[in-house]
């Protein structure tokens, strides 16, 4: 059913829509059900037809729109593209159609940037709300549901023996993003009751904590840094020391190589192998099973580490270093407002377009998930229920309140042949900076003129990286970098961090494949970058390895990664492979 109040019930669209009938230079050429599509083609851009506009006339301008749009919006290649509309366009004209129509944000709650909310004071009456809420929540009994306590183990827990609601946090998995969202979404529903039990705020919602921005934004949010409420209670927002990584506490800067979500929001395939896509490989669901999706690696791991710090290999409970931990990191209350922005950042890249969808796959839409909502009751939740945030969870995100996603699509599968073009030979211990060189074999080098031709893509993976615990720093990755330091951006290939290892390598827990953590970056371009200024010499490619230094307080010296007792890691190997484009592959 077309939704937008502008082709609702209109016969000649209708039927575009279920695939009996198409609109084109010569057919459904003039008339009201033209003016409607070039009506929704300016909703989408405004210079969309620049010379005739909504004429009523499909000529050669309307023509050319409806390719840009079926380029630009929904991703055909253009050489695939024909110039006449079919169900695809009038369903996704009339989508963003109706977001146009739809008041920002009618009867939706508003969830808010946390920095946005402070402006200059460090306390705002949603954040305030939200740190009483959870104060009231951390009273309750660890048996309640609706306790804090409860909560946080139901994304995971040291805590035994375990309810059956508990441990459910979906890693390593294309599920990460939609469990996640329904985790927030009854815990807000928790808060939001207790909020109103406090006289608070009736439209509360969860602020969010886009650290992707300059200084301070980029610093833990003031009132997680306060001692005291406005009040002078105790603020239950701001942890006891050890809890939380020493200089964010103190309000150091995150590093924009840590808070950027640019790699993840460049792809435009939600699943596929695993760091190679937006959202995850496919995985069954289960507790960290599979590979990263790249919105996952980063920003959200490397913030879990980053702002948790480094954690002792001793350590077995919540006393230190929480969100470093899968099993402590919901107890820490910044962990909501960081995922409040995860769970914004898949709304943002949908918003995008250029064929960026929700995979249409039964086993991801199907695939179900347990939670308790505000009365305590069990209560679960379809991935298919939870992709329309609006229209369907009834919140919105501020900086986008007219937001509906694209409908699923059949995820195309990236890439045909692999083939591996060298690797390490050695297993690599990760102390500190470390440098090792890749072999290739003569037979490969003719792989890096494909790469060149551009007929494949080439991967950089890191494999089977063991470690008992996560030592809680980020390791950054760089290619054929000289020395430390030097150009370290065009030599940057990505960084990961070892969150939830502890969880991965756990065989109680019957995972599907290996254990063993892996992270594949696609160094394509950063291959054909130093190969332009000719500093690809496939006799001397080496991989550089260093863990970073957790940021000081400010005014302090930064602390040395040698400092640090960190807990070991080792990788298995290293590896270059190459993958033929699929789009060359018939
Ligand atoms: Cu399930 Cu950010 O963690």
């Amino acid at each position: 059913m077309l939704t937008s109040r502008l082709f609702q019930g209109d016969a000649v669209l209708q039927a575009i829509a279920d695939d009996k009938d198409r609109m084109s230079r010569h057919r459904h050429a003039l008339g009201q059900p033209t003016r409607k599509i070039q009506t929704a083609l300016l909703t989408w851009r405004a210079d969309a037809l620049p010379k005739f506009g909504a004429d009523g006339q499909y000529g050669n301008e309307t023509a050319a729109a409806v390719l840009r749009f079926k380029t630009e919006e929904l991703g055909v290649a253009p050489d695939d593209a024909i110039d006449d509309v079919g169900p695809r366009t009038v369903i996704r004209l009339d989508q963003i159609q109706a977001a146009s129509e739809t008041p920002p944000a009618s009867a939706a709650f508003v969830r808010r940037d946390v920095w946005t909310l402070q402006s200059a004071a460090p306390w705002d009456p949603m954040t305030i709300a939200y740190a009483k809420a959870v104060r009231r929540m951390q009273a309750r009994p660890a048996s309640d549901p609706t306790s804090w306590a409860f909560q946080a183990a139901i994304h995971a827990t040291f805590r035994a023996p375990a309810h059956p609601l508990w441990n459910g946090c979906q890693h390593a998995s294309w599920f990460f993003l939609p469990w996640h969202r329904m985790y927030l979404f009854f815990f807000e529903k928790i808060v939001r009751a207790a909020v109103l039990a406090d006289g608070g705020p009736a439209d509360f919602a969860l602020p969010y904590w886009n650290y992707d921005q300059p200084n301070p934004r980029n610093t833990l949010p003031l009132p997680f840094r306060e001692s005291t409420l406005p009040d002078g209670t105790p603020n239950p927002l701001s942890l006891a020391p050890g809890l939380r990584d020493a200089g964010i506490a103190a309000g150091a800067q995150l590093r924009p190589e840590d808070t950027s979500s640019t790699a993840a929001m460049n792809s435009t395939v939600f699943t596929g192998p695993a760091g190679t896509t937006f959202g995850g490989p496919r995985s069954a669901a289960v507790i960290f099973d599979g590979g990263f999706g790249m919105l996952e690696r980063q920003p959200h791991n490397a913030i879990h580490v980053v702002v948790g710090g480094p954690r002792p290999g001793t350590a077995t409970d919540c006393t230190i270093a929480q969100m470093t931990e899968p099993r402590c990191a919901a107890l820490d209350p910044i962990f909501w407002l960081h995922h409040a922005n995860i769970d914004r950042l898949w709304n943002r890249w949908l918003d995008q377009g250029g064929g960026r969808a929700n995979p249409s796959d039964a086993a991801w839409l199907g695939q179900r998930f347990s939670f308790a909502d505000d009365t305590g009751s069990t209560v679960q939740l379809s991935v298919a229920d939870v992709l329309d945030t609006a229209a369907q969870l009834r919140y919105v995100y501020d900086d986008r309140p007219a937001f509906t996603p694209p409908p699923p699509i059949v995820v195309p599968v990236r890439g045909g042949r692999t083939e591996l073009i060298g690797a390490t030979e050695e297993v690599v211990a990760l102390t500190d900076r470390v440098t090792v060189p890749l072999a290739i074999p003569a037979s490969n080098r003719s792989l890096f003129f494909d790469l060149a031709q551009g007929v494949s893509d080439v991967f950089l993976s890191v494999e089977n990286i063991e470690a008992d615990h996560n030592p809680g720093v980020v390791f950054d990755v760089l290619l054929n970098q000289p020395d430390k330091g030097s150009d370290a951006r065009r030599h940057r290939v990505g960084s990961f961090t070892l969150f939830g290892i502890e969880l991965m390598n756990d065989l109680d827990l019957d995972h599907e494949g290996a254990p063993g953590m892996r992270h594949t970056f696609d160094v394509g371009e950063i291959v054909s970058g130093l190969a332009a200024l000719d500093l690809w010499n496939p006799d001397t490619i080496t991989v550089t390895i260093e863990p970073v230094a957790p940021p000081a307080p400010p005014g302090e010296a930064q602390r040395s990664i040698e400092e640090l007792v960190l807990s070991p890691v080792r990788v298995g190997r290293i590896s270059l492979f190459a993958q033929e484009r699929s789009d060359l592959v018939s």
